[in-house]
């Protein structure tokens, strides 16, 4: 699946010569007018960049431009004739009264060959790839969440370049301040801005300059406003601030659930990754984890205290190879840099076999040397409570989330977090690929020791 979804994909961000960057765009259209319909020496990124410079500066400086890019460039030349650029809208074109139409279309004509040439070399060139990880400017949103916090450890230790915008409030329940705030995500420069609202994202990052972003933006309690809110809204505005800076590559991170979407907040991570990858302007990553430690480490302490493990149906109705947050974040840097992770759907398991809720609870009661003892509750009862939310949902709207949360509850009761065939309704664990080598058992016993200090669930305890 991964790797014909990266192959759909039309753009590369690592091109590595002129040649390979014009194949990889032969069938794209000239953006510049009407009347040239294929263009196979313009890059659709080049000619983005041209439309870009045209209209934003003025026909003397383009003929400035002109001078010194002729000196440069070498690179390429692109025949690109004034019949094109006059057909553009005239609005489009840069006014100033010393300089002729004829002039300023000639000007216009050399100052596009050459930008085109500037551009794609600079696809070549200016790849951020090239670049020590000190010079690579990263940007997370969702910095302050529970795999973010590891994700900006992570590219910290790197060494790379790390940019993160947080709330005044942020945290589980918004209770870090700004300094507690800032302590957590050190070695990085912390701006204060709400990504839900473009004008205050762009405020907060100024004009400094990103070569990626990555997301782990999530809505924190899974309610319908809030899903599209943050998992499509604020992700969009971190793309489209991010592109705006120069970003070239965005690394999200998504859930492998959204393979079998019947949720809320999948149809808006969906919506967004569909958005993601149709952009001609930017590359991507999309990591698709299974289920993390935290999300199974709820029962571990309650079961030491002598409780029973609970589980519904008979325990084998849904399986995951999980994957510690480290590990995640570790997947998630590597995307930045790696070239293979490129323009892909990526989902990724922790390492070892796949784990059903029975297994997971055996492995809890032997390691604490206890008998085993388990509760099975029958799906039937969460799909009675959903039914009975939904009826109350009609005459009271506020309701609304209360079952949305009981049908997230009641997916991850029976729905499996590996690769899903839609064909046979089947779920693979020899298909879902694995990463990192932290396992589910010494998470365990970890919890057991330390307990679940820092392993929050916050408002997903609810659904967890
Ligand atoms: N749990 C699992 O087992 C599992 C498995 C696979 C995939 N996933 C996916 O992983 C993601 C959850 O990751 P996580 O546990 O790290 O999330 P999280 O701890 O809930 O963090 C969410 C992040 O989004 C930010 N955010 C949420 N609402 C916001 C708002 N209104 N304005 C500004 N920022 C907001 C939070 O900022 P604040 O700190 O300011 O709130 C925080 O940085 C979800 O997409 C989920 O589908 C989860």
């Amino acid at each position: 699946m991964a790797s014909a979804v990266g192959s759909a994909a039309s753009v590369s961000s690592s091109a590595t010569s002129i040649a390979r960057s014009r194949q990889a765009v032969s069938n794209a259209q000239c953006n510049l007018c009407h009347t040239c319909r294929s263009f196979p020496l313009h890059p659709p990124r080049a000619v983005a960049e041209i439309r870009k410079r045209l209209v934003t500066v003025s026909a003397a400086q383009q003929v400035r431009l002109v001078k010194t890019s002729l000196d440069t460039s070498s690179a390429a030349t692109f025949s690109l004739s004034s019949t094109h650029l006059l057909t553009r809208p005239q609005r489009r074109t840069p006014s100033c009264s010393r300089v002729t139409q004829r002039r300023r279309a000639s000007a216009l004509v050399v100052c596009a060959s050459v930008d085109a040439a500037t551009v794609a070399r600079d696809e070549v060139s200016d790849d951020y790839r090239s670049r020590p990880p000190q010079d690579v400017r990263v940007l997370v949103v969702g910095a302050t969440g529970y795999i973010g916090k590891y994700v900006v450890r992570e590219l910290v230790s790197r060494g790379f370049s790390v940019i993160t915008v947080a709330r005044e409030q942020s945290g589980i329940g918004g209770k870090a301040g700004k300094d507690q705030t800032k302590a957590e995500l050190a070695g990085t420069e912390v701006r204060f801005g709400s990504v839900t609202d473009p004008a205050s994202l762009a405020a907060s990052l100024g004009d400094s300059k990103v070569d990626v972003v990555v997301s782990c933006l999530a809505s924190r309690r899974g309610g319908k406003r809030d899903s599209w809110l943050i998992d499509y809204e604020a992700t969009k505005n971190s793309m489209e601030v991010g592109r705006a800076r120069g970003a070239s590559h965005f690394v999200l991170l998504s859930a492998i659930c959204v393979q079998k979407p019947l949720l809320e907040f999948q149809h808006a991570k969906l919506k967004f990754e569909q958005e993601l990858m149709q952009r001609k302007d930017m590359t991507f990553s999309i990591v698709r984890p299974t289920a993390f430690f935290k999300s199974l480490g709820g029962q571990v302490e309650s079961v030491k205290g002598g409780g029973p493990y609970v589980m519904f149906g008979d325990g084998q109705l849904c399986a995951c190879k999980p994957i510690s947050e480290s590990d995640l974040a570790k997947f998630l840097a590597d995307c930045v840099m790696e070239e293979d992770k490129v323009n892909k759907i990526l989902p990724i398991g922790g390492p070892g076999e796949a784990l059903t809720p029975l297994q997971q609870g055996e492995m809890l009661f032997r390691l604490l040397g206890q008998k085993p003892r388990f509760i099975r509750v029958p799906l039937g009862i969460m799909d009675f409570v959903i039914s009975l939310l939904d009826s109350l949902t009609r005459f009271f709207p506020s309701l609304e989330d209360a079952a949305e949360f009981g049908r997230i509850g009641r997916y991850y009761a029976s729905e499996s977090m590996l690769i899903y065939d839609p064909k046979t309704g089947r779920y693979s664990s020899e298909d879902t690929p694995s990463y990192g080598t932290d396992t589910l058992e010494e998470f365990f016993r970890k919890v057991i020791k330390d307990g679940m200090a820092g392993q929050e669930l916050g408002d997903q305890a609810f659904f967890s």
